[in-house]
Parts: structure tokens; sequence; C-alpha cells
């Protein structure tokens, strides 16, 4: 049976937003010593911060010792430069969803990380295929696709990709499992398991809201409280973020040569154009914050 990497082991995550601080707070509670890096300044020291007092509300809860905790804090380090990542194991990367971007951090990551160490992406779209092609090792380069939040969400998706090691994956999915992850098994199909099933849950619901069926707040209830969705599509939108949502969507679409099923659609895209991109920026479909009152947008 594959090992899981090593207790202890240096994890390293680059992009300390939604998903990065995620993975980063999963990875250092399971016993690795993580090293968080973002290239927006003091991203990762706030990030590390944040993580340190969510520590403190599990243990309040009880659903993390306290001990436990301070160890957790201590193997939790923001680094400055991509090069203080060298001696990772494993880095995860969970920066902008762009191939151009992404392909460009990993032939960078080559030049500073041991032959041996595995390349992940948290991709929720983009071929694992193509982002490892200009590699010189693409082989050790492996889809980890995460859900959010991802202290929460037990599924993780491992991505194969055309050149991804068989070894490599079985890693990876072992590493999931020691996190206390539910990992599967995928190959690189545009959106992958969930983001290729997903894609009709939100298409749908924008259709019906752009032919003024009912207004949002509605039809979040009816797919919580009667179709047993554990959220409803538009505030499931928010929460991922609608730039990164947005993207997803057009990447599926552009994938399948612009399937009509993938169409992104107008409403969506005027959000985007708004600037109000969902809980992040404190306003999507609903209202976020203070005073917060949900209202269509
Ligand atoms: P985010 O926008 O919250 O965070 C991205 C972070 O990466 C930012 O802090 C940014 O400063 C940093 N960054 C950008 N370029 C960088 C670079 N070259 N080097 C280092 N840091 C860089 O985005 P989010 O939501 O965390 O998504 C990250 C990735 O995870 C994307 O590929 C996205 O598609 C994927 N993903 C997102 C999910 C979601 O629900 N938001 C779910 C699953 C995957």
């Amino acid at each position: 049976m594959t090992q899981a990497l090593a207790k202890g082991s240096i994890v390293a995550v680059i992009g300390a937003g939604a998903m990065g601080c995620g993975i980063a707070q999963v990875a250092a509670a399971a016993g690795h010593q993580v090293r968080l890096f973002d290239t927006r300044q003091d991203a990762a020291a706030k990030a590390v911060a944040e993580i340190g007092k969510t520590y403190g509300k599990l243990v309040e809860k009880g659903r993390m010792g306290a001990t436990e905790a301070d160890l957790a804090r201590e193997r939790l380090h923001a680094v400055g430069s991509l090069g203080d990542v060298a001696g990772a194991s494993l880095v995860v990367e969970a920066i902008v969803e762009n191939l151009d971007v992404k392909r460009k951090l990993f032939m960078e990551l080559e030049e500073i990380v041991g032959d041996d160490c595995i390349l992940a992406t948290n991709t929720s779209s983009i071929s694992v295929t193509a982002i490892a092609a200009p590699l010189r090792h693409p082989q050790r380069l492996v889809g980890m696709h995460f859900f959010n939040p991802v202290p929460l969400m037990a599924l993780v998706e491992v991505i194969s990709g055309l050149a991804t090691d068989k070894g490599v994956a079985d890693v990876v999915f072992a590493t999931a499992e020691s996190w206390g992850k539910h990992p599967a098994h995928a190959k690189s199909t545009p959106g992958f398991i969930v983001n290729r099933v997903a894609r009709p849950y939100y298409a749908e619901a924008l259709r019906l809201l752009s032919e003024r069926a009912a207004d949002p707040a509605t039809l979040d209830a009816v797919m919580r409280d009667c179709g047993g969705f554990r959220m409803g599509p538009f505030e499931l939108m928010d929460l991922i973020g609608h730039d990164v949502n947005f993207a997803v969507t057009q990447s599926v679409f552009n994938a399948y040569f612009g399937d009509p099923r993938f169409t992104p659609s107008i409403i969506q895209q005027e959000l985007l154009n708004a600037g109000f991109l969902g809980r992040k920026a404190g306003r999507g479909f609903f209202h976020y914050g203070e005073n917060a009152q949900k209202a269509e947008p």
C-alpha cells in the first residue's frame, strides 16, 4: 500500500486566499511543517494569524485539544519568498485560476525544490495535463482539488494528467486520507467530476433567475429546504466567489468547444463587472457583513 507523506515533512502552500488558508490549516493540524507563501504583501502572515485564531475557536468548541492547537501553530509559517519552500516534499498551489500564471509558478518551483518533491495544483477546472506540459518533470505534477471551505469539506479530487506518474497520484491520495479527507481519483477532463456535475446546477438556477421565475433567496430555500442540498446555488456561488465560479464556467465552456450547456451567465458577468464577488467582497447575490440584509443585486 502506498504510504502518505511522513508527518513532519514540509508542505508548502502557494496562495494565501480562501483555499490556500484552508489547505495550510488542515496540513499543519495533520502534523506537517507548513510554509505559506503569497505574492500579496503580508497576505501569508495575516493568514497565519487568522488560522491561529481558528485553532483557538476549535479548542473552545472542543473540536481540537489545546496542546494540539499550540503544536499546529508552531508548525505553520508564513514565508516571504518562493525560495523559502526549497525543502518541501509537497507543494500545493492555490493561486489565481489562470493557465499561464500557474505554469510560470511551477516552472519557477522546479528550479527551487528537489527532484522528488511532488507538485500539486488545486485548480478547479484547468487541464492538469496542460499545466504540467512545460515542466522538466511533468510526471510529478498532479491535481489535489479541495473544496470550499477546506476544513469542512471531505472530498479531495486527485487528478491525473496524461503524464502524471501513478505513484505520485497514489502518494497524494494516501496523504489526503491521512489529513482526514475522502479522496477520489479522477482523470484530467474539463471540470473533473464535481465541477462538471455542478455546472448545470448553477446554470439552471441562473437561467431561472434570468427568466424571473423566482428571486435568489426563494430558489436557494427550495433547493436547501426541499431539495436536500446543503446550500442553495446562489449562496454557494457567493461563497465560492463569482470571479472563481465564472472562470471555472468559462474554462469548462471553452474546453467543450462552446457546448451551450455550459454557456456562462450574463447575470454573473454583471456581478463581476460591479466587483460584487460574493462574501469576500461583502456583496454578491446577497449582502454580507454589518447590517447584512438579503437583497437581489
Ligand atoms: P483567492 O483569490 O481567494 O486567493 C488566491 C491567492 O493567490 C491570492 O491571495 C493571491 O494574492 C495569490 N496569488 C496570485 N498569484 C500568485 C502567485 N503567482 N504566487 C503566489 N500567490 C499568488 O482564490 P481561491 O478561491 O483561494 O482559489 C485559488 C485556486 O483554488 C484557484 O485555482 C481556484 O480555481 C481553486 N479553487 C477555488 C475554490 C473556491 O471555492 N474558491 C474551490 C476549489 C478550487
